[in-house]
């Protein structure tokens, strides 16, 4: 069994924030598509938060400004499923690999399907064909009114959908169409989901109301939501996803009317002392704005998103994870209202999450197999865990070190050095060199920590990273001085480990092979 390090994991899905083409782009008509580029472009972008966390030092993603010092892990994900519906990004995100897309209906439904359909509600069947939600209900609404017939429209989408007035078609009846209409959509009519969109008003007035309902056809194997809730741990669903698992996994769900009701819903569940995963789907990034071709409308509603997400940073806890992802792209500025099949990005944060950039991995499954391992339990699934390169120490303290070298005061040689000092109650000691005009009083960055952590009452030191560089550029290793291996031959033990920063990574050093034959009385 994997050790539970993690109580809480929350995995908040930005529907459709694609982080550019994957390779086979092309083949799913979608060669250079960029949603999050096109946000870029648009003035109302705003995310001060999201690049905290380091969105923009994922692979590619560099036009959103990057970070030296970003809080949290990044990486993007590939799609190994051969889609790009929501249904199948979060399947893979769950843990399951689709082979085949869902079907999808370019020139509407089979005669047999409806006239089955038909048989069993016993109403007739308007339009069968790909529209816009809002066009169909402007076109069909009157006639819908007037005969009962029921308007049956697809999308590029793999959905059955079913728009009804709803003084004509009472909500629970339509909800009952669509459970039968489920019942039909099998094989290979099997839709990734039958969709219920009710509608009120007047001809040439007609509102779509918040009474959608999705039916969604279930996961052909387990999922992380399956192997979560048989270990007993909580998993909540915010949003649709209830719906993209067809209700399977789950132990509470929260059904939302849009991205800020899901927002507040998400920051009461931070208060809840619940132990497992809140997995939350903000949707309107696609369906109001992605499918609608409004980069504008998108990139005001991510930032909006960036703006509640700086609180909510500050709620989480000790034991948290926090994982920001997507499930597919809808480029608003492509020639398409369709999605598009693009990698999605992922953003990692929490107090034992180190700020690592992971690069680009191979599917959306790693994410499965890291929420299943974070949360200690088994989850054999297509997926590679991240949590190792997440949790990693040395990793971690090389950052640190990174990151105080923003302190430093060094108006003399511009040489900007950082330290980062584990001791053995786990605190980490930060500190930077601190110049001074008579040059001599000046302090090393490596004494700096160990001031700190001396004065503190420390005594065991398990080891120090440390990097420098002219200009605070790090471009080799900066060894201690001799003077600061002497004060680390005053306090620590010869296998001492000393993390040396490289502009990628870091090379690891003993005490003894730095400093042998130090001075002792
Ligand atoms: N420096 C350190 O902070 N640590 C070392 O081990 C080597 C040197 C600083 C001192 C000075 O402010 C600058 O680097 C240039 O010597």
């Amino acid at each position: 069994m994997n050790p539970s390090i993690f109580k809480r994991v929350f995995l908040i899905v930005l529907d459709s924030l694609g982080a550019g083409e994957l390779p086979d782009a092309e083949k799913f008509g979608d060669k250079g598509a960029h949603t999050l580029r096109s946000l870029s472009r648009s003035e109302k972008l705003f995310i001060p938060n999201l690049r905290r966390l380091g969105i923009g030092n994922i692979e590619g993603l560099a036009f959103l400004g990057t970070n030296e010092a970003p809080e949290g892990a990044v990486c993007k994900l590939g799609e190994r499923s051969n889609g790009k519906d929501s249904t199948i990004g979060h399947w893979e995100m769950a843990g399951v690999i689709s082979d085949r897309p869902l079907p999808t209906f370019p020139d509407g439904f089979p005669q047999e399907i409806l006239d089955e359909f038909s048989r069993i509600t016993g109403r007739g069947v308007l339009c069968n064909k790909p529209y816009s939600g809002t066009q169909v209900i402007a076109d069909y609404g009157e006639e819908h009114m007037r005969t009962g017939d029921l308007i049956v429209y697809t999308s590029a989408d793999s959905v059955f959908q079913i728009a009804a007035h709803e003084e004509v078609v009472p909500l629970e009846t339509l909800y009952h169409y669509c459970r039968m209409a489920r019942n039909i959509l099998t094989g290979q009519y099997g839709v990734g989901r039958v969709i219920a969109r009710p509608f009120v008003g007047q001809p040439g007035h007609f509102t779509r109301t918040a009474h959608r309902h999705d039916f969604s056809i279930e996961s052909p194997a387990e999922t992380m939501l399956d192997a979560l809730r048989n270990a007993w741990r909580d998993v909540i669903s915010v949003g649709k996803i209830n719906d993209l698992f067809a209700g399977r996994g789950l132990t509470r769900t929260f059904p939302t009317s849009g991205n800020s009701e899901g927002m507040k819903i998400t920051s009461g569940l931070v208060n809840v002392d619940f132990k497992g995963l809140c997995y939350v789907n903000l949707v309107d990034f696609d369906m109001l704005y992605g499918h609608r071709q409004d980069a504008d409308g998108y990139a005001a509603a991510l930032t909006k998103f960036d703006g509640w997400l700086g609180g909510f940073l500050a709620k989480l806890r000790e034991d948290d994870m926090l994982m920001i992802t997507a499930d597919h792209g809808c480029d608003p500025s492509d020639n398409s209202t369709d999605h598009t099949r693009e990698y999605i990005p992922l953003l990692v944060y929490g107090r034992k999450i180190i700020p690592v950039n992971i690069g680009v991995r191979s599917t959306f499954a790693d994410i499965a197999a890291t929420v299943t391992q974070a949360l200690g339990v088994d989850f054999p699934c297509a997926g590679t865990s991240m949590l190792g390169e997440l949790t990693d120490l040395r990793t971690h303290l090389r950052n640190s070190a990174v990151r105080a070298m923003s302190h430093s005061h060094s108006p003399y040689s511009g040489f900007r050095v950082g330290a980062a000092l584990l001791c053995g109650s786990g605190r980490i000691y930060t500190g930077c060199n601190i110049e001074n005009a008579a040059y001599s009083p000046s302090l090393c960055a490596e004494r700096t920590a160990f001031a700190k952590a001396v004065s503190e009452g420390e005594r065991e030191f398990r080891m120090i990273a440390i990097a420098g560089g002219k200009d605070g550029v790090i471009r080799g290793l900066c060894p201690p001085c001799g003077v600061c291996r002497q004060v680390m031959g005053e306090f620590c033990a010869p296998d001492f480990e000393v993390i040396l920063a490289t502009p990628e990574g870091f090379e690891s050093h003993t005490l003894s092979e730095l400093l042998p034959l130090g001075f002792t009385l």
